[in-house]
């Protein structure tokens, strides 16, 4: 606790001089930078979200993206980057970014086999790059720094669905600017269903029974405006107002007994701790890449940005005119409210996948030492650039990863660390198994300042894939890196 107050402090004495600086500076890359070294030390200051009052808001249900039309067996999608206004307060219109939409995105619903194609558009007035958080795509049709799309011009991916069941989603991945373009909408799910999953009895009726849920913090000025430069903080974003598919202090109608909710921490830099208002436990029955084997129960979830998992919440035994909240920590995230008599829907299978263990044979290929101190946020000591290749590797080759949240003189912060192009299994935590949710495929993992964790992972395709810590500041200030894959 002794490093809790001595960072408060801290942040005092730099919070002055930072508002200072930014009173005056210009948004340029360099006044962050500046604000950044100044407040070097500064890590997460501490931004309480508020408890809303006033009248709930129906949760916003993102729509399932059609396809434009099958050119044989292909699946062709398209996606508008723009810029609009989204009412989040009645009488009210914030200015935003969004896909085929002013906020966030439609839901992008894929079943694994199919040949898709996508056209990017891009009808914003700056450059921006659209990325698929936790598919494995060929690096060419990732979304990563490299694949510019210029305003007003299209770009077009190819790519296989070639994994199993899984909540993914998608966001820009420009460089220097991801934090910003997702702060002010560019997010959104993509889904892919299989047979395996679909024989299951898990609740599956998109918007009725089976919601996803991206779960947001944000800093709205007085005028109801986003404004990133002015709630900027290097070590991670931090808003005030929580956002549920965009939709401040939502709730949602349940109507059947059992509810799946597939959550997204889509936020910048804060972490959620999920549970329930009533105490009671959930069951979590999917991590990032996939079906868990078997449905853990939980009293509390921790997401870090960018990770996934769906839960399945049962609302058996509750009466019309009952409610019950998801919450983090003290905020309610959204309003559960039976209306009517439950529907019994579904039901959660003992056995939900056959991943078999993962193989740890004890050595490692490659180490990755995170240091997180504002700009200076590194991986291995190096800050990210686009023309330096970090890591070579070759495909189909199973490898060991080793990463180590290394503290520093503050004390250090809560890291994670994503991989993109691939998922992987995590094999040790601080040399212990992981906790049972966490034993599934994963792509996106916690760190806690001096936690080391291992991972067994391996890539399908030639090219470039980046991995970094998904807190976007982070990522933006160059925690990140590049590894190569090669054919020999
Ligand atoms: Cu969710 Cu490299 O990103
Ligand atoms: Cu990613
Ligand atoms: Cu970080």
């Amino acid at each position: 606790m002794k490093t809790f107050r001595i960072k408060r402090a801290v942040v005092k004495s730099f919070g002055l001089a930072a508002a200072l600086f930014i009173a005056t500076a210009q948004w340029i890359p360099t006044a962050a930078l500046a604000q950044g070294m100044m407040g070097g030390m500064m890590h997460n200051p501490d931004v309480k979200l508020v408890q809303e009052q006033g009248e709930y808001r129906p949760l916003r249900i993102p729509a399932i993206l059609a396809p434009d039309e099958a050119s044989g067996s292909t699946r062709h999608y398209t996606l508008t980057m723009d810029e609009g206004q989204t009412v989040f307060r009645e009488g009210t219109q914030t200015a935003t970014l969004g896909y085929n939409g002013s906020f966030l995105g439609p839901t992008i619903m894929l079943n694994r086999g199919e040949d898709i194609r996508v056209t990017l558009r891009n009808q914003m007035s700056e450059e921006t790059t659209v990325h698929w958080h936790g598919l494995l795509v060929p690096s060419q049709a990732d979304g990563g720094p490299h694949q510019v799309i210029d305003p007003g011009k299209d770009r077009e991916v190819a790519f296989n669905v070639k994994q199993e069941a899984a909540t993914l989603w998608y966001h820009p991945h420009t460089m220097g600017k991801t934090a910003e373009q997702v702060y002010y909408g560019l997010a959104g799910f993509l889904l892919i269903n299989d047979n395996s999953e679909l024989s299951k009895d898990l609740p599956a009726d998109y918007g009725v029974d089976d919601v996803p849920l991206a779960v947001q913090d944000r800093s709205f000025t007085r005028d109801m405006q986003l404004d990133y430069p002015g709630a900027y903080n290097p070590d991670g974003t931090l808003g005030e107002t929580l956002l549920a598919n965009g939709t401040i202090r939502a709730a949602f109608d349940a109507t059947t007994e059992l509810l799946r909710l597939r959550l997204l921490n889509g936020s910048n830099a804060r972490i959620y701790n999920f549970r329930l208002s009533s105490g009671s436990t959930f069951v979590q029955i999917a991590s990032d890449g996939g079906l868990l084997n078997e449905p853990v129960e939980m009293a509390s979830l921790r997401l870090t940005p960018g990770e996934r998992a769906e839960i399945v919440v049962s609302l058996q035994g509750m009466v019309a005119g009952e409610h019950v909240d998801l919450m983090t920590d003290d905020a309610p995230v959204l309003r559960l409210n039976v209306a009517r008599g439950l529907r019994s829907n579904a039901s959660v299978p003992a056995v939900l996948n056959h991943l078999p263990a993962a193989d740890d044979n004890g050595a490692v290929d490659r180490r990755f030492v995170l240091f997180g101190m504002s700009t200076m946020a590194s991986i291995n000591g190096g800050v990210f650039d686009m023309h330096r290749v970090d890591e070579k590797g070759t495909p189909n080759r199973d490898e060991v990863w080793e990463v180590y949240n290394s503290p520093d003189m503050m004390g250090g912060m809560t890291h994670n660390f994503h991989l993109h192009g691939t998922q992987f299994r995590v094999l040790t935590r601080d040399g212990a198994l992981p906790p049972p949710n966490e034993r599934g495929w994963k792509d996106t993992v916690a760190l806690d300042a001096a936690e080391d964790v291992r991972f067994l992972v391996r890539f399908w395709d030639e090219g470039l894939f980046m991995y970094h810590c998904h807190i976007l500041e982070h990522e933006d200030n160059g925690m990140m890196g590049q590894i190569e894959i090669t054919a020999q």
